[in-house]
């Protein structure tokens, strides 16, 4: 299923206050929307991005360019969140995606997890939206501000956003809802009388709305961030064959690696690496070589396995960086097909993912091309 995401950013953010609207405002050097839009941009499962703007914020849209180092997708929203809504929706029907989630730029902490629980979800549900129960007692109050009746919370739950939708359910309750204005897509749904189901959603995936909520992210970020890196070597026999998977990438040069999976040296480096940011041991322990499902299996299912484990953990990838050690082949026509694949499975921009090359002057095992061998540093985030 092809997924798009529609990111609300053209609010005015009045009740936080702060001089521009809030999701242009910097939290530890980097602005809400930016955060918000390299969350969605980094999930392997979003295959597209709008941003839904304000015109009256071109100058600050043009920095959070800069920021996220693309040209990104702006579409004019309108009046109210709804209306923002139904012109990001109008935009992604050109996408030629399935699905679409929608999420407020206000919400920078949205996690990778919440994501993937989403994503799962649409496989069997029209409508999810991520929920979080409500732990204070919940009171109804009169217009004097005297309490008219205590509300029993365990039927409540508080929404958040990403909220996922087929795309032609939330096109039609959107047409049926003929302009009208809601809280959330949900409530739309819900008004076209369709219905919607919820995930667990995340305590740290709150909305910047008021002064407080700014306080409260700037807090939480001060705390210093603890960078750790990871290492990885492995080491695969070359022998005569048809092809070779390098870097998640096919070389077809005469040469294969020989292995129990597809034998990709440079993945398996890098899953090494990661799981050491993880501090999770090696690969050797997830997969071992002699379970007969991983012969011949494709190492990016190593890599992306490694990946949830980090960020179970807590850590976020920031880069990578690998050195393929051989005679031959010569890596130089496929360094840049490397990058771009490497990039693609951490989520990464490219720039934060470097392919070096490097013989050994014809010494040792490389240098005799007996074999080929590969090195991962990797640089993790922990929170
Ligand atoms: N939003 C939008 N178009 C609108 C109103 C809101 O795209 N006409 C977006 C906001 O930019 C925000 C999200 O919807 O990312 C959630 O709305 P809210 O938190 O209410 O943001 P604002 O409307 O900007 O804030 P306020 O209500 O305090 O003015
Ligand atoms: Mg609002």
């Amino acid at each position: 299923m092809k997924i798009g995401a529609i990111i609300v950013a053209a609010g005015r953010g009045e009740r936080a206050g702060g001089g521009i609207p809030k999701q242009f405002r910097r939290l530890a050097g980097k602005s809400v929307l930016a955060r918000s839009y390299a969350a969605l941009r980094a999930h392997p499962a979003i295959a597209a991005i709008v941003l839904v703007t304000n015109p009256q914020d071109t100058a600050l849209l043009e920095g959070v360019d800069k920021e996220v180092g693309e040209t990104t997708v702006k579409i004019p929203g309108g009046a109210t969140r709804s209306d923002s809504v139904r012109a990001g929706l109008a935009a992604m029907t050109q996408a030629g995606v399935d699905a679409v989630m929608v999420h407020d730029a206000a919400r920078p902490f949205v996690s990778a997890d919440l994501i993937d629980r989403l994503a799962t979800a649409l496989e069997d549900h029209a409508a999810i939206i991520p929920v979080i129960p409500v732990t204070d007692a919940l009171m109804r109050l009169s217009a004097s501000g005297e309490i008219s009746e205590p509300v029993d919370r365990e039927t409540l739950g508080a929404a958040q956003t990403p909220q996922a939708f087929r795309l032609d359910t939330l096109i039609a309750a959107h047409e049926r809802a003929a302009g009208a204005s809601y809280a959330d897509d949900a409530a739309v749904i819900r008004a076209a009388g369709g219905a919607v189901f919820a995930v667990p959603g995340e305590n740290g995936n709150y909305k910047l709305t008021r002064p407080e909520d700014f306080q409260r992210a700037e807090a939480e970020m001060m705390s210093p961030a603890i960078t750790v890196t990871g290492q990885g070597f492995d080491v695969h026999r070359l022998e005569p064959a048809d092809r070779m998977w390098l870097c998640g990438v096919e070389l077809q040069e005469g040469l294969g690696l020989v292995g129990h999976s597809d034998a990709d040296a440079g993945l398996h480096a890098v899953t090494d690496a990661v799981l050491g940011c993880a501090g999770a041991g090696d690969i050797g322990q997830h997969f071992p070589p002699s379970d007969p499902q991983w012969r011949g299996a494709a190492s990016d299912k190593f890599l992306l396995h490694a990946l949830k484990l980090l960020r179970e953990a807590g850590g976020e990838i920031v880069h990578a960086d690998v050195t393929l050690i051989c005679e031959r082949p010569k890596i130089g026509k496929y360094r840049d097909a490397m990058r771009t694949r490497l990039a693609e499975i951490l989520g990464l921009p490219e720039a934060r993912v470097n392919i070096k090359a490097t013989t050994t002057e014809k010494l040792g095992f490389t240098g005799r091309g007996e074999g080929l061998a590969a090195q991962a540093i990797v640089t993790a985030r922990m929170t």
